[in-house]
């Protein structure tokens, strides 16, 4: 398919527009009858019209933030993923795509999620060569919510919807993004839910790297210990712990010293929504830059879009599993209103199978480190798999650990 560019400029007494034509897919993921040609152009013009979509440049410039390069490895093509929520007017064929916050208690939901009139949650694909707009895959909401237990994996609501742009679309600074439907089509790639499918649960791993948030230029540890045999997920951000068992979960925050146990969500809460249910295959990426990190290892991941949705919260991300041992290495997560520098990131940058028992028992602080129960028993309950000789690169792991536990308590 070929694209190309028509700059014409039209006065009409006081405008000036610039029409930039190029040909390009719309289909949700889910929905194979979805599929439609469209055409976009490059515009002054913001009038909403039938069966388009609007996206505001400046919009897309000022809000937009990457946390993640990828290439792809079919075309060796790099993009910057760009994460934004966008007021985007306009709808095709009745898809209007307004991002809306599921109801409070929504599968375990908190409250607390809120978002904009006519907001769609979007990863843009930047190609950092050309610096050319290539996809944009919008995070379906899920609306009308229909019950969780009535959910089945890659149906819809929920999952992404792609925009593909033939050849790529300049960026601009101004002006407006306008895609509308030219006809029906069968040109879509077909993505087999089946074929690709995201492990359920998610394989037991152990993983260490950041949590950052680039509006702040906030960047600090995480730590990821999930023990699918014993029902047990030990993770952080910076001095905030956070202790699942098959019950419940303690938070622990260091600043104030406190403890809290809430049953609202327990450890297949928490994990298990990590599935086909809520988020949809979006390819494989060489992950060659993280925000936060100064460099990276380039690793080949699966990337998935989607929402995660449980008690602690919506979270509309993008997720990545490591392509050769299918563990999760990280996600990058989206906030639902409209903001500069939106989401935060979470990296493993070293990951290895959980050692089932071992690895969380071994783990510090632990929850009676921190003083949420007297004996480590109290939470894990009766241990499966304890494998009591410590291997030696569990040693080397747990040095940096120990090392930010002498700093947490010692300062
Ligand atoms: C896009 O540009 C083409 C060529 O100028 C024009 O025919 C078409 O009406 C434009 N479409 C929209 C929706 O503005
Ligand atoms: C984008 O940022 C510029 C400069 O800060 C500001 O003047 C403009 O109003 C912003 N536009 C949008 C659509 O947010
Ligand atoms: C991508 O790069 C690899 C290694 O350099 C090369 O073998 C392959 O042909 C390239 N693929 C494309 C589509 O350019
Ligand atoms: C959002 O949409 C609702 C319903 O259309 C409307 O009542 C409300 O005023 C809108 N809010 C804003 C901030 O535009
Ligand atoms: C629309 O699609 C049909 C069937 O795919 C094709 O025959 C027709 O030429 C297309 N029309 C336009 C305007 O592209
Ligand atoms: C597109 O397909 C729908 C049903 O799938 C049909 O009703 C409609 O007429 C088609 N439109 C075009 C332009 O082919
Ligand atoms: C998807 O893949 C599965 C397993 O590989 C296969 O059984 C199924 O027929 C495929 N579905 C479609 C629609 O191609
Ligand atoms: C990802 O894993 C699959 C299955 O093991 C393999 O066939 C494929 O080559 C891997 N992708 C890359 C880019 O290494
Ligand atoms: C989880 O921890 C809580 C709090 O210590 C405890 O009451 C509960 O029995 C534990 N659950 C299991 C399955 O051990």
């Amino acid at each position: 398919m070929f694209c190309y560019t028509l700059i014409t400029s039209i006065f009409f007494n006081i405008f000036l527009v610039d029409l930039v034509i190029c040909d390009g897919l719309f289909y949700l993921q889910r929905i194979p009858s979805s599929c439609v040609e469209t055409t976009v152009n490059i515009t002054t013009d913001n009038t909403i019209s039938d069966n388009c979509f609007i996206f505001s440049w400046q919009q897309i410039t000022n809000l937009s933030t990457s946390y993640t390069t990828y290439q792809n490895p079919k075309t060796n093509q790099t993009f910057y993923a760009q994460i934004a929520a966008l007021t985007v007017l306009g709808s095709i064929d009745n898809y209007d795509l307004d991002y809306h916050c599921p109801p409070t208690g929504y599968n375990g939901v908190s409250s607390g999620c809120s978002t904009s009139n006519d907001t769609h949650l979007v990863v843009l694909h930047i190609n950092a060569l050309d610096n050319k707009l290539y996809f944009i895959n919008v995070i379906l909401s899920g609306t009308p919510f229909p019950s969780p237990s009535s959910l089945v994996d890659n149906q819809p609501p929920f999952g992404i919807a792609w925009h593909v742009f033939d050849g790529g679309i300049v960026t601009q600074s101004t002006g407006y993004l306008r895609i509308c439907k030219k006809n029906n089509s069968t040109r879509c790639p077909n993505v087999n839910g089946s074929t690709h499918a995201l492990p359920y649960p998610l394989t037991s791993n152990t993983g260490y790297g950041i949590f950052g948030i680039k509006k702040y230029g906030f960047v600090t540890n995480s730590v990821w210990i999930a023990d699918d045999v014993n029902q047990i997920l030990i993770t952080s951000a910076g001095t905030t712990y956070f202790y699942f068992n098959a019950t419940g979960f303690f938070v622990y925050d260091y600043k104030s010293n406190t403890c809290t146990w809430s049953p609202s969500c327990n450890y297949q809460c928490e994990l298990y929504n990590y599935n086909s249910r809520f988020l949809d295959y979006a390819g494989e990426w060489i992950i060659t830059q993280k925000w936060g990190v100064e460099s990276i290892k380039p690793v080949v991941a699966q990337a998935w879009i989607g929402n995660a949705i449980d008690a602690a919260g919506v979270f509309p991300i993008i997720m990545y599993v490591d392509n050769a041992t299918v563990h999760y290495i990280g996600l990058d997560k989206l906030d639902p209103n409209p903001a500069p520098n939106i989401g935060a990131t979470y990296w493993y940058l070293a990951h290895d199978d959980t050692i089932t028992g071992d690895s969380v028992l071994n783990f510090h602080p632990s929850v009676a480190d921190v003083g949420c129960v007297k004996q480590l028993s109290e939470w894990t309950g009766p241990i499966n798999g304890c494998e009591i000789i410590m291997r030696l690169n569990n040693i080397r792991k747990m040095l940096p650990l120990t090392f930010i536990f002498l700093y947490l308590f010692a300062f």
